[in-house]
């Protein structure tokens, strides 16, 4: 009998989707200046960035033992994160401790959101310490080049839709895992996190961010139609969809799933143990997971504001009644025609 041969990998010679600049629609909280992009048909906002980073991702060489993390930003992507790297790599707390998750789970993306060039100076500068040395040099690395050297399984993030994402990964059979989270909470936490990552000085009114994002004007927007490509593959082979607040109510359920889908096989001791591991709280004092390291090269202020809360609900501290009322407004014009819905907190 004839084996089976996968057919050859497609190069694109550029991006089968427009990537368009900005006419006259700018967001108020203005992160990237002018220099930004609509890409695609459903117009994802990107940083100008991604106009030299998109085909070198989208053409991004997958392998089928490759483990793909997707969730836009805020999404608990970081706790989802370590759950898999650990559960992928056999519940290897000793190497977990090692380095850095952004270092072991890399984001394929890094450079549409962080400039590469800051970091670059960051691990050039004459001042900066060994250990500044260290984390930015690691950084660098965050690229499809240097993901592409990468040996033994590779563990990959991405804040990008999947549309934006390397087509490869599913032809080859790439696991991948996609993390939502009720939009409410996203975007209060979003909002948070401009304050961690020392952009918040552009605005100090919720109001402005909320606005942006009814307007698809926020990095990785439009929100809806990033959750909907993935709700879409749900029932895929190789697919697993996560909300956030499943996991909250019940981690051991997620860890179960999660290490279904990676054909591993857990006793009751071992999620015992990685569930006390991934508790609120002993995220937010783990140095590897908490982002303490984006402070140590000053690309970021007081850990707190990164694993922040920790709990579903968030939305009720910003979100008024008239907000309430445009968010759901737009949220059911958004969402007609599917049947996703999201949890409710
Ligand atoms: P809040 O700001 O609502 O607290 P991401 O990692 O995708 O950026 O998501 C960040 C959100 O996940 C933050 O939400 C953060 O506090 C939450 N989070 C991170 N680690 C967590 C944990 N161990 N348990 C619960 N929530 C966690």
């Amino acid at each position: 009998m004839a084996s089976y041969q996968r057919p050859e990998r497609k190069i694109f010679e550029k991006l089968p989707f427009e990537v368009v600049d900005p006419k006259d629609e700018f967001p108020k909280v203005n992160i990237y200046g002018k220099d930004f992009v609509f890409v695609g048909p459903k117009k994802y906002f990107q940083s100008a960035a991604y106009k030299e980073l998109g085909l070198g991702i989208y053409n991004f060489e997958a392998r089928p033992d490759d483990v793909y993390l997707v969730g836009h930003g805020r999404s608990g992507t970081t706790l989802h994160g370590e759950m898999i790297w650990l559960i992928g790599n056999d519940l290897n707390y000793e190497e977990a401790a090692k380095n850095f998750i952004m270092y072991r789970f890399p984001h394929i993306d890094l450079f549409t959101f962080h400039s590469r060039e800051r970091i670059k100076e960051i691990s050039e500068s004459k001042d900066a310490t060994e250990e500044m040395v260290d984390i930015s040099s690691k950084y660098l690395e965050m690229t499809s080049e240097g993901l592409a050297e990468r040996k033994g399984r590779r563990f990959i993030k991405s804040h990008l839709p999947l549309s934006l994402m390397p087509p490869h990964m599913f032809e080859v059979g790439a696991k991948v895992i996609y993390c939502a989270r009720n939009p409410k909470d996203m975007l209060v936490s979003l909002f948070h996190a401009f304050d961690f990552f020392l952009v918040k000085n552009l605005t100090d009114s919720f109001k402005d961010c909320f606005d942006d994002f009814n307007n698809d004007l926020t990095l990785n927007c439009p929100y809806f139609e990033h959750v909907k490509e993935a709700w879409e593959r749900r029932n895929d082979k190789n697919f697993l969809f996560l909300f956030y607040e499943d996991t909250m109510k019940d981690k051991r359920q997620t860890i179960r799933k999660i290490a279904d889908f990676l054909g591993k096989d857990l006793s009751e001791n071992e999620i015992d143990k990685l569930e006390d591991y991934l508790s609120f709280e002993k995220f937010k004092n783990n140095k590897t997971v908490n982002h303490v390291h984006m402070t140590k090269i000053g690309m970021a202020e007081d850990v707190s504001k990164f694993i922040r809360r920790g709990k579903p609900g968030g939305w009720r501290e910003l979100i008024d009644e008239e907000m309430e009322r445009e968010f759901n407004r737009v949220m059911e014009e958004k969402l007609k025609g599917t049947d996703l819905k999201f949890p409710e907190t």
